[in-house]
């Protein structure tokens, strides 16, 4: 939370998993309950939000304001209002080339003025993989979205992708110490040959050059609960993955994500981008819209204060519901 704004940004280890799916009808299904909501398109070099909306690719948005002046630029006056109530849209930049690589001055500039865009929820599409780009949007909340769908590959991107973060969170920690910060930058160039670098061996080596800093970098690890939404899922077999993701979270990382929502495979999700319309608006009622909704719900539930089911009471939701 940023004041009374709320800002999710929702990640991936592994492209296709349906993160834009998601932001988009998420978007839709929080301003239908009457948060004032914007969806944002930082996905620069794949932008495609405004497919998942039904939207045209001929507004400017996050790439204009960066070829922009600098300081009188504005973010927030690319906004669009969507054929929704309550819903606005930023797009990105699909044409630009080299969009995705912006220099770190840039992503700075993004990061002070989305804090700044009106409305009380914004969602942001983010690029898939560990680029720092994406760590950055990620890591500007504790509470982030991770969506994953359950084939192996893309499972280890997700974990590829949170040790990255918490190496990326050490590094913006260590880089006020010079010692520090060299001694990381050796680390992060082993060669396969040698023992691999986790967030442990890390955390001593800096422990042995500055404790108050090696304690600093575990309480901003611990601060950070990412929450992870399953994707394109349709046995109940599938849950068993996220076993093996707290299994391997405990060994290696510091992280400790939380199972948050589950979105059932459904080809009405397939042809509602075939049509190029949201998903809500041509199928409202199919099964991966409800589940959205119902990720929505969840997250209001947070917001409101009142206690939503826990991890464990979702997961064996999911699963009687995966069973009939
Ligand atoms: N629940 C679902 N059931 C069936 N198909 C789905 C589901 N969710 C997403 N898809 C399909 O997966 C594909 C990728 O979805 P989407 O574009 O949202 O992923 P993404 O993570 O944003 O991809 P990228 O990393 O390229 O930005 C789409 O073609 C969509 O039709
Ligand atoms: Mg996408």
């Amino acid at each position: 939370m940023k004041g009374d704004k709320i800002i999710i940004p929702v990640a991936s280890g592994k492209g296709g998993v349906g993160k834009s799916m998601l932001v988009s009808n998420l978007g839709i299904a929080l301003a239908a309950r009457g948060y004032r909501t914007t969806v944002v398109d930082l996905d620069l070099g794949g932008s495609n939000l405004h497919t998942c909306l039904g939207l045209p690719n001929r507004y400017p948005g996050v790439g204009d304001f960066l070829k922009g002046d600098g300081a009188s630029q504005r973010l927030s006056q690319y906004l669009l209002q969507t054929p929704w109530n309550n819903l606005s849209f930023l797009p990105g930049d699909g044409r630009t080339p080299f969009m995705a690589n912006i220099p770190a001055r840039q992503r700075k500039q993004l990061l002070d003025q989305l804090g700044q865009l009106p409305g009380e929820i914004i969602l942001l599409d983010l690029g898939a993989g560990s680029a720092l780009n994406t760590l950055g949007f990620f890591g500007m909340v504790h509470r982030g979205l991770l969506v994953t769908s359950f084939e192996t590959p893309a499972i280890m991107n997700l974990l590829s992708f949170l040790k990255n973060f918490s190496y990326w969170i050490i590094t913006v920690v260590a880089q006020h110490d010079d010692a520090v910060y060299q001694k990381l930058t050796q680390a992060f160039r082993a060669t396969m040959e040698m023992n691999p670098v986790t967030v442990n061996t890390l955390l001593r080596e800096v422990e042995q050059l500055n404790p108050q800093m090696a304690r600093t970098i575990k309480e901003r690890l611990q601060q950070y609960t990412p929450r992870i939404v399953f994707n394109m899922g349709d046995r109940v077999e599938d849950l068993q993955v996220t076993e093996q993701i707290t299994r391997a979270m405990q060994h290696g990382l510091s992280l400790s994500p939380e199972y948050f929502g589950f979105i059932r495979y459904d080809g009405a999700v397939r042809r509602s981008m075939v049509e190029e319309r949201a998903l809500t608006a041509c199928a409202p009622t199919s099964s991966a819209a409800l589940d959205v909704d119902r990720l929505a719900e969840r997250l209001s539930k947070f917001w409101q204060r009142s206690i939503p089911e826990s991890a464990a009471m979702l997961q064996r939701s999911t699963e009687t519901m995966l069973q009939s």
